[in-house]
């Protein structure tokens, strides 16, 4: 029998509510596929950063390098200050480990409403591809008043007031900048990760979203890239879009999508709009790819603190994380066994957790996707 060792990093707020029940689903699909997991517990979080000041450092990060993936449940707590833990743990470990592939599968099941009135799940079968490592992700930035850092607030305000009318010098006392950027190699290899996405999953086409028509420079080069790379995959029909327009598009007309690959930030926000036309945070999976190194499977949303220790929060995105997990270790056929299951519980709609109109409880909803596990074909 095949043992997986995999590290968890269950977290902050619903995370180890959460992350409880993928990892009984996987061990319980293990039970049927015949292989078995070695869970390697991880303390990183909010607690761990209270106790000890320490968020993940290098030599831990370096440690995950010899697996192949880690399940996460979710980061984020209300006595940390915003963006420390989520900076320090969750980017840090997308961005060391060079995880550049958001994968987001935006699929509405039978048994879930959603909010597009005339929608069904024949209209909501997409993925999007986030690029997950540059944009203004870069952590490149700053934020000064008069005095402090006098050189670079200088040389800012300078470029600023010879491109603007509004003088910054008379105007502004303080002055704030964060910068974006893209390399040719960073869209090349996540826009190729698309289209062969596309294929492995024989889907038709490969849409960009990008905002080339005002950020000229940065999604200019994303663009172009795009462009040059559908060349070489000339059975697949490509577009590009502006990403204003495809918020509305996610909206009148999710079923024009199929695979969609866009810049980091706009990634992120397509895929809270992406989570609620297929029922909501609770059941949006998503996977951190580095297909040469280590990824790392998480849902989509954070670390909810409201329903934390509650035993509400919804488990199915972090089940069907487990799910993209799996497949992306090679066990296919297990994979496509949690994601049937799922959507047999939400078909019968006997166990429904609060965010989807039901009462079950966190555990309750694990539960009854092993029950499912057993009555899948494949
Ligand atoms: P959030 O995704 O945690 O929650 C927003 C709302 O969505 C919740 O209040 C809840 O109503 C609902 N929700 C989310 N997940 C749910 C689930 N599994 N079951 C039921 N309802 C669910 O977003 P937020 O409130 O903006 O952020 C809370 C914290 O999480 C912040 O610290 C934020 O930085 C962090 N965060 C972390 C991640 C991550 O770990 N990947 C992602 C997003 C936000
Ligand atoms: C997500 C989250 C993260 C992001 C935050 C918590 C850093 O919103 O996973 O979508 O912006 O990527
Ligand atoms: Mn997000």
């Amino acid at each position: 029998m095949s043992i997986y060792k995999i590290p968890v990093i269950a977290g902050d707020g619903i995370g180890p509510e959460i992350i409880d029940e993928g990892k009984k689903v996987i061990e319980a699909v293990g039970d049927i596929d015949g292989f078995s997991i070695n869970w390697v517990d991880l303390p990183y979080g909010a607690d761990h950063y209270l106790k000890t000041g320490e968020l993940i450092d290098d030599s831990s990060v370096n440690e995950l390098r010899k697996y192949k993936s880690i399940y996460l449940g979710s980061l984020g707590d209300p006595r940390v200050e915003p963006g420390i833990l989520e900076l320090g743990i969750l980017l840090k470990l997308r961005f060391a480990l060079d995880q550049y592939v958001n994968l987001r599968p935006v699929y509405l099941f039978e048994g879930i409403s959603t909010p597009l009135r005339e929608k069904g799940p024949e209209d909501i079968q997409f993925s999007v591809i986030r690029e997950n490592t540059e944009d203004l992700y870069l952590g490149i930035g700053s934020r000064f008043a008069n005095g402090k850092n006098k050189e670079i607030h200088d040389l800012v305000r300078q470029m600023y007031n010879a491109k603007f009318s509004i003088d910054v010098e008379t105007n502004a006392t303080e002055l704030a900048y964060q910068i974006g950027a893209l390399t040719r190699e960073g869209a090349e290899r996540v826009i190729t990760y698309s289209f062969e996405y596309a294929k492995r999953k024989n889907r038709k086409k490969v849409t960009s979203v990008d905002k080339a028509n005002v950020l000229t420079y940065m999604y200019g080069l994303w663009r172009e890239v795009f462009e040059d790379t559908a060349k070489k995959y000339p059975s697949i029909e490509n577009n590009s879009a502006f990403v204003d327009a495809v918020a509305m598009w996610f909206v009148k007309n999710p079923e024009w999508f199929e695979v969609v690959v866009t810049p980091n930030l706009f990634g992120d926000i397509l895929t809270d709009l992406g989570a609620i036309i297929q029922g909501g945070l609770g059941v949006a999976p998503g996977g951190n790819i580095n297909p040469d190194g280590t990824s790392m499977f998480e849902p989509i949303h954070g670390s909810a603190p409201k329903y934390a220790g509650t035993n509400t929060a919804n488990p199915i995105a972090t089940i069907l994380s487990g799910g993209l997990l799996l497949e992306d270790l090679g066990l296919e056929k297990s994979g496509k066994r949690i994601e049937l299951a799922v959507k047999k519980v939400l078909r019968e709609r006997k166990t429904i957790p609060r965010d989807l109109g039901g009462n079950s409880k966190t555990d309750e909803v694990g539960t009854a996707v092993v029950a499912s596990l057993e009555q899948i074909e494949l």
